[in-house]
Protein backbone atom coordinates (compact mmCIF):
# COMPACT_ATOMS: atom_id res chain seq x y z
CA UNK A 1 0.00 0.00 0.00
CA UNK A 2 1.20 3.71 -1.10
CA UNK A 3 1.82 6.14 1.76
CA UNK A 4 -1.00 7.43 2.72
CA UNK A 5 0.07 10.65 3.70
CA UNK A 6 -0.48 11.67 0.33
CA UNK A 7 -4.36 12.51 -0.38
CA UNK A 8 -5.34 13.24 -4.16
CA UNK A 9 -8.15 15.88 -4.40
CA UNK A 10 -10.17 14.07 -6.71
CA UNK A 11 -11.66 17.80 -8.37
CA UNK A 12 -13.12 16.06 -11.71
CA UNK A 13 -16.63 16.83 -12.59
CA UNK A 14 -17.78 13.12 -12.14
CA UNK A 15 -17.85 9.73 -10.97
CA UNK A 16 -16.83 8.20 -14.27
CA UNK A 17 -13.76 10.24 -14.55
CA UNK A 18 -13.06 9.67 -10.92
CA UNK A 19 -13.00 5.96 -11.42
CA UNK A 20 -10.62 6.68 -14.65
CA UNK A 21 -8.28 8.98 -12.63
CA UNK A 22 -8.24 6.17 -9.73
CA UNK A 23 -7.50 3.68 -11.99
CA UNK A 24 -4.58 5.10 -13.69
CA UNK A 25 -3.21 6.19 -10.57
CA UNK A 26 -3.72 2.52 -9.24
CA UNK A 27 -1.54 1.79 -6.20
CA UNK A 28 0.54 4.96 -6.50
CA UNK A 29 -2.51 6.38 -4.05
CA UNK A 30 -4.36 5.07 -1.05
CA UNK A 31 -5.87 8.00 0.15
CA UNK A 32 -8.47 10.69 -2.14
CA UNK A 33 -10.60 13.74 -0.92
CA UNK A 34 -13.85 13.77 -2.69
CA UNK A 35 -15.13 17.84 -2.63
CA UNK A 36 -18.62 19.30 -2.78
CA UNK A 37 -17.86 19.54 -7.41
CA UNK A 38 -18.25 15.95 -6.96
CA UNK A 39 -21.79 16.14 -4.85
CA UNK A 40 -24.35 16.41 -7.90
CA UNK A 41 -21.60 14.33 -10.22
CA UNK A 42 -22.42 11.16 -7.58
CA UNK A 43 -19.54 12.12 -5.19
CA UNK A 44 -20.96 9.93 -2.21
CA UNK A 45 -21.24 6.76 -4.96
CA UNK A 46 -17.62 7.78 -5.83
CA UNK A 47 -16.57 7.66 -1.85
CA UNK A 48 -18.15 4.39 -1.24
CA UNK A 49 -17.00 1.99 -4.22
CA UNK A 50 -13.36 3.71 -4.02
CA UNK A 51 -13.38 2.53 -0.64
CA UNK A 52 -15.15 -0.78 -0.97
CA UNK A 53 -13.94 -2.26 -4.20
CA UNK A 54 -10.81 -0.72 -4.34
CA UNK A 55 -9.92 -0.28 -0.67
CA UNK A 56 -8.75 3.44 -0.87
CA UNK A 57 -9.10 5.76 2.34
CA UNK A 58 -12.00 9.13 1.59
CA UNK A 59 -11.83 12.27 2.92
CA UNK A 60 -15.07 13.49 2.40
CA UNK A 61 -15.11 17.03 1.82
CA UNK A 62 -18.33 18.69 2.86
CA UNK A 63 -17.33 21.59 5.22
CA UNK A 64 -20.48 21.49 7.09
CA UNK A 65 -21.97 24.41 8.24
CA UNK A 66 -25.86 24.75 10.13
CA UNK A 67 -27.41 24.75 13.02
CA UNK A 68 -26.42 22.17 15.89
CA UNK A 69 -29.67 19.79 15.24
CA UNK A 70 -28.63 19.48 11.53
CA UNK A 71 -25.01 19.45 11.49
CA UNK A 72 -25.29 16.44 14.02
CA UNK A 73 -28.18 14.70 11.67
CA UNK A 74 -26.04 15.23 8.63
CA UNK A 75 -22.94 14.16 9.95
CA UNK A 76 -24.91 10.75 11.60
CA UNK A 77 -26.05 10.16 7.78
CA UNK A 78 -22.89 10.10 6.72
CA UNK A 79 -21.00 8.05 9.45
CA UNK A 80 -23.02 5.40 8.32
CA UNK A 81 -20.27 4.78 5.09
CA UNK A 82 -17.09 3.87 6.06
CA UNK A 83 -15.61 7.03 5.39
CA UNK A 84 -12.37 7.98 7.02
CA UNK A 85 -12.21 12.19 7.32
CA UNK A 86 -14.99 14.62 6.97
CA UNK A 87 -14.99 18.38 7.11
CA UNK A 88 -16.99 20.68 8.88
CA UNK A 89 -16.57 24.28 9.85
CA UNK A 90 -14.61 25.13 13.35
CA UNK A 91 -17.46 27.07 14.96
CA UNK A 92 -17.44 25.24 18.66
CA UNK A 93 -21.72 24.73 18.33
CA UNK A 94 -20.78 22.87 14.69
CA UNK A 95 -17.89 20.83 15.95
CA UNK A 96 -19.54 19.55 18.91
CA UNK A 97 -22.70 18.37 16.85
CA UNK A 98 -20.86 16.62 14.52
CA UNK A 99 -18.94 14.91 17.26
CA UNK A 100 -22.74 14.10 18.81
CA UNK A 101 -23.57 12.90 14.86
CA UNK A 102 -20.25 10.67 14.45
CA UNK A 103 -20.89 9.04 17.80
CA UNK A 104 -18.53 5.56 17.81
CA UNK A 105 -17.71 5.59 14.02
CA UNK A 106 -14.24 6.04 13.35
CA UNK A 107 -14.43 8.75 10.72
CA UNK A 108 -12.26 11.49 12.16
CA UNK A 109 -13.52 14.85 12.10
CA UNK A 110 -11.61 17.71 10.59
CA UNK A 111 -12.75 20.96 11.43
CA UNK A 112 -11.77 24.18 9.09
CA UNK A 113 -10.41 27.57 10.50
CA UNK A 114 -10.45 30.67 8.06
CA UNK A 115 -11.02 29.43 4.44
CA UNK A 116 -7.22 30.06 2.70
CA UNK A 117 -9.03 32.02 0.35
CA UNK A 118 -10.53 34.85 2.47
CA UNK A 119 -7.65 38.07 3.77
CA UNK A 120 -8.19 40.31 6.33
CA UNK A 121 -10.69 42.69 3.62
CA UNK A 122 -13.21 39.48 3.38
CA UNK A 123 -13.41 38.66 7.13
CA UNK A 124 -14.30 43.16 7.67
CA UNK A 125 -16.95 42.52 4.97
CA UNK A 126 -18.57 39.75 6.57
CA UNK A 127 -18.54 41.43 9.97
CA UNK A 128 -16.04 38.85 11.19
CA UNK A 129 -13.64 39.77 14.38
CA UNK A 130 -10.66 42.00 14.49
CA UNK A 131 -7.31 41.02 14.45
CA UNK A 132 -4.61 39.37 12.37
CA UNK A 133 -5.91 36.70 9.96
CA UNK A 134 -2.70 34.42 10.76
CA UNK A 135 -3.96 34.98 14.81
CA UNK A 136 -7.65 34.09 14.26
CA UNK A 137 -6.55 31.00 12.39
CA UNK A 138 -4.88 29.59 15.55
CA UNK A 139 -7.34 30.69 17.87
CA UNK A 140 -10.07 28.86 15.90
CA UNK A 141 -7.33 25.78 15.31
CA UNK A 142 -7.76 26.20 19.31
CA UNK A 143 -11.28 26.11 20.15
CA UNK A 144 -12.63 23.73 17.25
CA UNK A 145 -9.75 21.25 18.91
CA UNK A 146 -11.06 21.96 22.03
CA UNK A 147 -14.52 21.33 21.07
CA UNK A 148 -13.78 17.60 19.99
CA UNK A 149 -12.56 17.79 16.45
CA UNK A 150 -9.99 15.08 15.47
CA UNK A 151 -7.54 17.57 13.76
CA UNK A 152 -8.08 20.74 11.48
CA UNK A 153 -7.23 21.88 7.74
CA UNK A 154 -4.61 24.38 7.45
CA UNK A 155 -2.02 26.21 5.22
CA UNK A 156 0.98 24.85 5.15
CA UNK A 157 2.43 28.16 6.88
CA UNK A 158 0.00 27.88 9.14
CA UNK A 159 0.80 23.91 10.19
CA UNK A 160 3.98 24.91 12.48
CA UNK A 161 2.04 27.39 14.34
CA UNK A 162 -0.80 25.30 15.16
CA UNK A 163 1.36 21.63 15.68
CA UNK A 164 2.82 24.03 18.68
CA UNK A 165 -1.08 24.81 20.49
CA UNK A 166 -0.83 22.64 23.63
CA UNK A 167 -4.61 21.73 22.20
CA UNK A 168 -3.64 20.10 18.74
CA UNK A 169 -1.26 17.34 20.71
CA UNK A 170 -2.13 13.90 19.17
CA UNK A 171 -4.44 15.72 17.25
CA UNK A 172 -4.30 15.85 12.68
CA UNK A 173 -3.19 18.53 10.95
CA UNK A 174 -4.15 18.23 6.68
CA UNK A 175 -2.51 20.82 4.55
CA UNK A 176 -3.43 21.59 1.13
CA UNK A 177 -2.27 24.27 -0.85
CA UNK A 178 0.84 22.06 -1.99
CA UNK A 179 3.04 22.04 -4.87
CA UNK A 180 5.81 19.83 -5.71
CA UNK A 181 8.96 22.57 -6.83
CA UNK A 182 8.05 23.81 -10.67
CA UNK A 183 4.45 23.10 -10.19
CA UNK A 184 2.15 25.19 -11.72
CA UNK A 185 0.65 27.49 -8.76
CA UNK A 186 -2.64 27.75 -10.15
CA UNK A 187 -4.88 30.27 -7.64
CA UNK A 188 -3.14 28.70 -4.61
CA UNK A 189 -1.17 31.40 -3.25
CA UNK A 190 1.16 31.02 -0.18
CA UNK A 191 1.96 27.34 -1.22
CA UNK A 192 5.21 24.79 0.27
CA UNK A 193 6.55 21.49 -0.98
CA UNK A 194 4.80 18.27 0.39
CA UNK A 195 7.91 17.51 2.00
CA UNK A 196 8.44 21.20 3.84
CA UNK A 197 4.33 20.43 4.57
CA UNK A 198 5.25 17.32 6.24
CA UNK A 199 8.39 18.58 7.63
CA UNK A 200 6.22 21.84 9.16
CA UNK A 201 4.19 19.56 11.43
CA UNK A 202 1.31 18.15 8.61
CA UNK A 203 -0.09 14.44 8.58
CA UNK A 204 -1.12 14.45 5.41
CA UNK A 205 -1.17 16.93 2.37
CA UNK A 206 -3.54 17.25 -0.16
CA UNK A 207 -2.60 17.70 -3.63
CA UNK A 208 -4.61 18.10 -6.60
CA UNK A 209 -4.09 19.54 -10.11
CA UNK A 210 -0.26 18.68 -10.22
CA UNK A 211 -1.69 15.10 -10.34
CA UNK A 212 -4.98 15.41 -11.80
CA UNK A 213 -3.69 17.68 -14.95
CA UNK A 214 -0.87 16.07 -15.14
CA UNK A 215 0.32 14.99 -18.21
CA UNK A 216 1.42 11.24 -16.59
CA UNK A 217 -0.70 11.49 -13.26
CA UNK A 218 0.87 8.79 -11.88
CA UNK A 219 4.04 9.67 -12.68
CA UNK A 220 3.15 13.06 -10.86
CA UNK A 221 1.89 10.90 -7.57
CA UNK A 222 5.16 8.70 -7.99
CA UNK A 223 7.30 11.53 -7.70
CA UNK A 224 5.63 12.85 -4.28
CA UNK A 225 5.28 9.82 -2.85
CA UNK A 226 9.32 9.45 -3.38
CA UNK A 227 9.85 13.06 -1.79
CA UNK A 228 7.59 12.04 0.98
CA UNK A 229 9.60 9.25 1.30
CA UNK A 230 12.94 11.26 1.32
CA UNK A 231 14.71 12.48 4.64
CA UNK A 232 13.69 15.89 3.80
CA UNK A 233 9.55 15.01 4.76
CA UNK A 234 10.52 14.39 8.18
CA UNK A 235 8.44 14.78 11.02
CA UNK A 236 8.53 16.99 13.55
CA UNK A 237 8.16 14.50 16.29
CA UNK A 238 10.65 11.97 14.12
O1 LIG B 1 -5.59 21.44 -7.15
P1 LIG B 1 -5.14 21.78 -5.76
O2 LIG B 1 -3.91 21.01 -5.31
O3 LIG B 1 -4.98 23.28 -5.54
O4 LIG B 1 -6.34 21.27 -4.84
C1 LIG B 1 -6.40 21.56 -3.47
C2 LIG B 1 -7.67 21.00 -2.92
O5 LIG B 1 -7.80 21.40 -1.57
C3 LIG B 1 -8.95 21.47 -3.61
O6 LIG B 1 -9.88 20.42 -3.54
C4 LIG B 1 -9.39 22.65 -2.75
O7 LIG B 1 -10.79 22.82 -2.79
C5 LIG B 1 -8.97 22.18 -1.38
N1 LIG B 1 -8.73 23.25 -0.42
C6 LIG B 1 -7.83 24.26 -0.61
N2 LIG B 1 -7.65 25.22 0.34
C7 LIG B 1 -8.36 25.18 1.46
C8 LIG B 1 -9.27 24.16 1.68
C9 LIG B 1 -9.44 23.19 0.71
O8 LIG B 1 -7.15 24.30 -1.63
N3 LIG B 1 -8.16 26.09 2.39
Amino acid sequence: MSDDRLIVAMDVPNVLDGLELAKTLGDSVSFYKIGLGMLTGGGLALANELKQEHGKRIFLDMKFFDIGATVEAAVRGVAQFDLDFLTVHGDPHVVRAAREGAGGSDMKILAVTILTSLDRGDLDASCMKAGDVADLVLERAGIALSNGADGVIASPQEAALIRALPEAEGKLIVTPGVRPVGADLGDQKRVMTPAQAIANGADHVVVGRPIWRAASPRKAAMDIQAELASPQAKTPNQ
